[in-house]
């Protein structure tokens, strides 16, 4: 079965102060509640990270980064190398974000060097996929989705696809308050479940967490985690206060 997982994504959300501010307050709230059978994952801002991976130690909170460079070092200004990630104690790495395929220009090239350096560094990929509004309304969301994942995710062997995990987010979905119905994700998640089975067996499709994204509230959570498909969230909004965040977490229960 695959892990459960809840990861929230603050984007350029949160001082470093009131990282660890939110990070102490996710760490009492949680410990009040039976969260053992959930992975959680925050994932501050790069310039954060030292410090909210300092606040978590030791309790159920785990740290990921938000974006990765792909080359290992070198002459590249302002960018952040999976090893540097790795030496900060993060143990995860957000890659292909809509916001990055959108603002920052990322596409498939980029994204198979970022899910190769980032396993290189024994960090687990949390990798983003997901169609846009028309693509949804013309019924194209699975070629796209499956394209996404052939042209970027395809390439590893079994054994390193076994250590991805796959968010599926609708970009008509993020931060716009609009939520895939419960059906819909189930539908997107079984498929790409069949469509990794189809690549690299139903053992390792089975194992994959497939995690949905995109206006997830404690208030929709337990209805769209109860799918049989969907292994937890990748959370915005909802992730930038504690109680809103632990909501989702324990919705599964
Ligand atoms: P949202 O963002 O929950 O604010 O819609 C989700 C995401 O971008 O990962």
């Amino acid at each position: 079965m695959a892990r459960k997982i809840v990861a929230g994504n603050w984007k350029m959300n949160k001082t470093v102060s009131e990282g660890a501010q939110l990070v102490e307050e996710l760490k009492s709230g949680l410990a009040k509640v039976d969260v053992s059978d959930v992975t959680v994952v925050v994932s501050p801002t790069y310039v954060s990270l030292s410090e909210v991976v300092k606040v978590a130690e030791g309790s159920a909170v785990n740290v990921a980064a938000q974006n990765v460079h792909q080359e290992a070092n070198g002459a590249y200004t302002g960018e952040i190398s999976a090893d540097i990630l790795k030496s900060v104690g993060v143990g995860y790495v957000i890659i292909g974000h809509s916001e990055r395929r959108e603002y920052f220009g990322e596409n498939a090239a980029d994204l198979v060097k970022k899910v190769d350096a980032v396993i290189a560094q024994g960090l687990t990929p949390i990798y983003c996929c997901g169609e846009v509004k028309h693509q949804r309304e013309s019924g194209k969301q699975n070629e796209i989705v499956g394209g996404q994942i052939k042209d970027e995710l395809f390439h590893l062997s079994s054994e390193d696809f076994s250590k991805v995990v796959v968010a599926y987010e609708p970009v008509w979905a993020i931060g716009t308050g609009l939520t895939a119905s419960p059906d819909q994700a189930q539908d997107m998640h079984a498929f790409i479940r069949g469509f990794v089975a189809e690549k690299f067996g139903q053992e390792i499709a089975d194992e994959t967490s497939i995690l949905y994204g995109g206006s997830c509230k404690p208030s929709n959570a337990a209805e769209i985690f109860s799918k049989k498909d969907v292994d937890g969230g990748l959370i915005g909004g909802a992730a930038l206060k504690a109680d809103d965040f632990i909501g989702i977490i324990t919705a599964f229960n």
